[in-house]
C-alpha cells in the first residue's frame, strides 16, 4: 500500500513539473534527467508520461533512455552496491566481482533485489586505482576486493538484518 501511495506521489510530482518543458523532442533527455535527478529511477509509468506529453511512443522514449548508461529502470536498493569497472578495477578482476554479487543476491547489473534491500550498477573509475578491484557499498569504499569479502559484506547485512527484525519483533511484543 505504502508502495503505491509513494508511486502516486512520484507520478503527481513528474505530472507537476512537465509543464516547465516545452514540447519539442529535444527535451526528452532533460526530462528524463529531471525525473532521474528527483526520483532515482525511471519507473515505466513515467515513461509512458513523458512518451504522451512529447508525443512519441514508449518504446522511442525507452530506446533514448537505454542508449545513455546514466539511467536507471529500478529503484535503487537500500543498500546500493557499486562495482567499478573502470581500467585499473577491470584488469585486477572486477568483473569477477560484479559477478560474485550477482550470483550472490540473484539479480544482474542495474536491478535491485525483490525485497528492495540491494541495487548493483556498475561505475566507472572512483578515483582510489591503487585500491583496485573496488567496490563503493553504502558510500562506504571498499578496496582489494575479492570474491570472499562479496560474501562477508553481504553476510554482515543480513545478520544486521535479522537483528532489527529481532529487535522489532521484541519491541512489538513488549507493547502487546
Ligand atoms: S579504475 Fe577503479 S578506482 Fe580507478
Amino acid at each position: 500500500m505504502e508502495k503505491d501511495l509513494n508511486q502516486e506521489a512520484m507520478l503527481n510530482d513528474i505530472v507537476s513539473r512537465l509543464p516547465a518543458f516545452g514540447k519539442e523532442r529535444g527535451n526528452l533527455i532533460p526530462i528524463l534527467q529531471m525525473i532521474h535527478e528527483r526520483h532515482a529511477f525511471l519507473h515505466p509509468d513515467a515513461i509512458k508520461m513523458v512518451g504522451e506529453y512529447l508525443e512519441m511512443a514508449e518504446c522511442e522514449v525507452y530506446g533514448v533512455a537505454t542508449f545513455y548508461n546514466q539511467f536507471r529502470f529500478h529503484p535503487p536498493g537500500k543498500h546500493p552496491i557499486k562495482v567499478c569497472l573502470g581500467t585499473a578495477c577491470h584488469v585486477r578482476g572486477s568483473d569477477i566481482i560484479l559477478e560474485n554479487f550477482e550470483r550472490k543476491l540473484e539479480i544482474h547489473e542495474g536491478e535491485t533485489t525483490p525485497d528492495l534491500e540491494f541495487s548493483i550498477e556498475r561505475v566507472a573509475c572512483v578515483g582510489c586505482c591503487a585500491l583496485a578491484p573496488v567496490a563503493v557499498v553504502d558510500e562506504t569504499l571498499h578496496g582489494h576486493m575479492a570474491p570472499s569479502k562479496v560474501e562477508g559484506l553481504i553476510l554482515g547485512f543480513e545478520i544486521e538484518k535479522e537483528k532489527e527484525e529481532r529487535e522489532k519483533r521484541r519491541h512489538e511484543s513488549g507493547q502487546s
